[in-house]
């Protein structure tokens, strides 16, 4: 069965990466909720997409430039509407501590942000926090810096591991296939153009961002093992159907 991926938690009805839209996103039959990390100025680790705040809060700077006091400061929950009041950037540890308190029992694809900064040591430090929190849930790892994954298959041999591409390339191939990670994510759009080479043989991929209710049949008919996708409630229906 394809596992439906929640990308940044249900992110058409709440806000993305915060609380509200990962709880959203566990009202429906999904298998992973998808996240983004990126470290605060004072290194503390917290779940937003882009390098800046400047698009999801009331705020505007790098990430990296702000505490997290500054980054508490922002709401979070008004770019988006309708409204959400009291919504803040969660840090990393507390959507553990959601997940948690949840009992939450599918898999967290958490994605380090190294591609267009350098947060140096932020493997180590996403690994031993959550490895803190021991959790009883699946967990993987995701980047689109291969560098960082190579960081994390040696820091931790057994973790699970994901490479985030726009397409595959021989070079990928060869990293999956010496066992630097198991699972290619590749950019639907860009699968799109290689149909019968993806949709047909069953590799390890599991593409994103898959919002059109065509691409998601396809990629159901083909038995793909992942779908990533911000239409949550719509690929939990076609799955069902299909
Ligand atoms: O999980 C796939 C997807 O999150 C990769 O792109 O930019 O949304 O992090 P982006
Ligand atoms: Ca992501």
């Amino acid at each position: 069965m394809t596992e439906i991926i929640a990308h940044r938690g249900y992110r058409i009805v709440a806000p993305e990466n915060t609380l509200p839209a990962f709880e959203a996103a566990l009202a429906y039959d999904i298998d992973m909720l998808e996240t983004d990390v990126h470290r605060t100025k004072d290194g503390h680790l917290v779940v937003i997409h882009d390098e800046t705040v400047d698009r999801t809060t009331n705020g505007t700077g790098l990430v990296k430039e702000l505490t997290l006091a500054e980054i508490k400061m922002l709401d979070a929950g008004s770019y988006k509407q309708p409204v959400m009041n009291n919504v803040a950037i969660p840090t990393l540890e507390e959507l553990l501590i959601f997940l948690k308190n949840e009992e939450f029992s599918k898999t967290l694809l958490l994605e380090i942000k190294t591609d267009h900064t350098e947060y140096p040591g932020i493997e180590q430090e996403v690994l031993n926090l959550v490895n803190q929190f021991d959790p009883t849930y699946g967990i993987i790892y995701q980047s689109f810096n291969l560098k960082s994954l190579k960081i994390i298959r040696k820091l931790q041999p057994n973790a699970k591991i994901a490479a985030l591409v726009f397409w595959p390339s021989p070079k990928v191939w060869w990293l999956q296939i010496i066992g630097v990670f198991k699972f290619v994510h590749p950019d639907i759009r860009i699968l799109k153009r290689k149909p019968k080479l993806f949709w047909r043989i069953g590799l390890p991929i599991r593409p994103w961002t898959v919002d059109k209710e065509e691409d998601m049949r396809a990629v159901f008919k083909a038995k793909l093992p992942g779908i990533i996708t911000n239409q949550v409630a719509l690929a939990c229906r076609i799955r069902k159907e299909i």
